[in-house]
């Protein structure tokens, strides 16, 4: 598969050396407006193809898109330290209103797959410019939240993350919410596994669990800047799922017709993904508590884009 990344910075590259390593494309196409940083960013991860699968690396204008199954879009402006995602908004409505437009024209039959942030209002934006179903514009949502709620519980319990299925819904954001009450370690509950393990799960141990997801992006940018190899091995995974056809469960985001009682709105819930995009939503049964919290999240999100002027 051809896959188009726009916006050649810390996440547009790192997604593309992680598609390029993983073996997961075919053809990689990197732009941004910058074309010499696009250069050097498709040379730097071509010099890392021979240690790899066979995969063609360059950088190119937006007409170089052509053919593309997937254009992951990760252009616009990063947090600062301190910065929620959601003050990026206005900055990054600005930058869609052009990348948008440029990729449809160039990649009319790609899945469009939005990593700026804040992703699910940019995926919202990216929805109504594009006019494509929203089961083909697909936002990283709380794909990278689920990983580290995964990973954090993985420590915790003593076994692999990916022995555990546990998902964050919601906003990619500071209102996420963790899935606590359909969390589950091979077979059986959070709560079972860890009563076996002899690793209950505390009071404490939760809040540190949940600090470590919410708080994470903050923590990492304070360290060095920004993000990007989370993210980066998030979007090859979902590209990953799309070029197989896999129809793999993962927490992505689009416009949903309803979410806990609010309508039309994009956030990130457990999906089926496959050659087509988005082919279903899951709603696992969740906790009270956790049912409310998503439905601040909906609301939170469904009012920042009514706000939009599209
Ligand atoms: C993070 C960015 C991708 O959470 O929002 O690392």
């Amino acid at each position: 598969m051809k896959v188009g990344i726009v916006g050649a910075g810390m996440v547009g590259s790192a997604a593309g050396s992680a598609l390029a390593l993983r073996g997961v494309a075919s053809q990689i196409v990197l732009v941004d407006r910058n074309a010499a940083l696009a250069v050097a960013q498709a040379e730097d991860i071509a010099h890392g193809v021979p240690f790899g699968p066979a995969v063609s690396v360059c950088a190119g204008d937006y007409a170089d898109l052509e053919g593309a199954g997937v254009v992951i879009i990760a252009a616009g402006v990063a947090q600062k330290p301190g910065e929620s995602r959601l003050s990026l908004l206005s900055r990054n409505v600005a930058v869609f209103a052009d990348v948008v437009a440029a990729v449809r024209t160039a990649a009319p039959d790609a899945i469009l797959l939005v990593a700026s942030n804040p992703v699910d209002v940019m995926t919202e934006v990216a929805t109504r410019l594009s006019g494509l179903p929203s089961a083909r514009v697909i936002g990283s949502g709380t794909i990278l939240d689920t990983a580290r709620f995964r990973s954090l519980l993985g420590r915790h319990l003593g076994i692999a993350p990916q022995s555990i299925h546990a998902y964050v819904m919601g906003e990619h954001g500071d209102s996420e919410v963790l899935a606590w009450s359909a969390a589950r370690a091979g077979s059986v509950s959070i709560a079972a596994f860890a009563a076996q393990v002899g690793a209950a799960i505390t009071d404490d141990v939760r809040a540190q669990i949940d600090a470590g997801v919410r708080r994470a992006a903050y923590r990492i940018i304070e360290g060095k800047g920004a993000t990007w190899y989370g993210i980066g091995a998030g979007l090859a995974r979902i590209v990953q799922v799309i070029a197989g056809d896999q129809r793999a469960v993962l927490s992505v985001s689009i416009r949903t017709p309803e979410v806990a009682g609010v309508r039309d709105v994009t956030l990130s819930v457990p999906r089926i993904v496959g050659a087509r995009g988005v082919e279903a939503d899951l709603f696992p049964d969740l906790s009270p508590p956790e049912m409310q919290a998503l439905a601040r999240s909906a609301t939170i999100l469904q009012e920042t884009t009514a706000a939009l002027a599209l």
